[in-house]
């Protein structure tokens, strides 16, 4: 593990470092570095089509990397900096095209960590830093499981602690005529945004969108064993009885014999708690070499929409 100073002192010079943030941990890089940025996507075997998110640590920093920025995103700014919401803005023209893959459009947040906010202010200018793992494969929210996902860095992780929000940000944009469209499911759930901002979302989805988000791809977060959504968990148990089963639930205790083992989010069905277990739980179902893992759906509201996100694309075959 690392001090802030060695992490510090290694993102100078242009290494990639494992860092915590409040959502999921990072996988840090100097955004003015871009033979460390490469190595990003090398360790994360990421494809360059995929754009990073830069992370600031004040607000002053802001424009530095983004320019025209409008009205109405310096209202969200001011609202949702720092926390756990990235926006997409314009692009100040010597950010690298390695970040932004070549679009004219930058992917903003300030990240409410205290650590992560005196590491970037002591780099001394924003760090890029996409989640900490291989593409595709469950995000990190511990830097047990941060070393499990990329063990190369190892010996290159600060460690912040468990993260406290557990799910990526939510990224939200605007389009030309100014309206807000959300990007990716997350941390902030959209009517929190949409009642603060007293404006409905242009929500994208692979359905109505036609340029891809790869925020919106489709399989992703997945573990490595076969994770199915089903309708109906107890007749899914039986079907499956000669499996090794592990289940996820959200609140719900499973009492079956046919179940090897079970992880409940949240015993008092709160999004906050469940949020948070989320990945976690998967790293360690994940761990135990069942046969299938087996969840249902949330309620569709608030953050059971971003966790629904997240299932859904575990358990897509495509
Ligand atoms: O909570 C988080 O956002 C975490 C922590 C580490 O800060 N970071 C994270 O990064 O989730 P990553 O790289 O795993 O996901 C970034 C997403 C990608 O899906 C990418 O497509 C989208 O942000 N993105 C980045 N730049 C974009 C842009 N200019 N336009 C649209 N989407 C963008
Ligand atoms: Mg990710």
């Amino acid at each position: 593990m690392l001090t802030l100073e060695q992490a510090v002192l290694k993102l100078q010079n242009g290494e990639v470092v494992i860092i915590p943030t409040e959502t999921v941990y990072g996988l840090a890089a100097s955004i003015f570095n871009d033979n460390a940025i490469n190595k990003i996507f090398s360790l994360k075997k990421r494809p360059f089509y995929n754009p990073l998110i830069a992370h600031i640590g004040n607000i002053k920093d802001l424009q530095k990397i983004a320019k025209n920025i409008p009205k109405k995103a310096w209202k969200v700014i001011s609202i949702f900096f720092p926390g756990s919401l990235t926006i997409v803005l314009e692009k100040q023209n010597y950010i690298s095209n390695l970040i932004t893959a070549g679009k004219n459009t930058i992917a903003v947040r300030m990240p409410n960590h205290p650590i992560t906010l005196e590491l970037i202010n002591k780099v001394g200018h924003p760090i890029v830093a996409p989640s900490a793992n291989l593409f595709g494969y469950l995000s990190p929210t511990s830097s047990r499981n941060a070393k499990k996902a990329i063990p190369e860095l190892k010996f290159s992780i600060l460690d912040g602690g468990e993260c406290n929000v557990g799910i990526e940000s939510t990224i939200i944009g605007l389009t030309k005529d100014h309206r807000f469209t959300l990007l990716r499911y997350g941390a902030i759930p959209v009517e929190e945004i949409e009642y603060i901002l007293n404006e409905k979302l242009i929500i994208h989805n692979k359905l109505n969108n036609k340029d891809i988000f790869p925020g919106m791809l489709g399989k992703h977060y997945s573990p490595k064993s076969n994770l199915i959504l089903c309708e109906d968990l107890h007749k899914t148990i039986l079907i499956n009885s000669r499996k090794k089963i592990g289940i996820l639930s959200f609140k719900e205790k499973i009492n079956s014999p046919l179940v090897h083992t079970q992880v409940i989010l949240s015993k008092d069905g709160n999004f906050i708690e469940a949020a948070k277990n989320f990945f976690s739980a998967l790293y360690l179902l994940d761990s135990l070499q069942l046969d299938i893992i087996l969840s249902t759906k949330f309620p569709n509201f608030g953050l059971g929409n971003s966790l629904n996100d997240r299932l859904l694309r575990a358990s897509s075959s495509t």
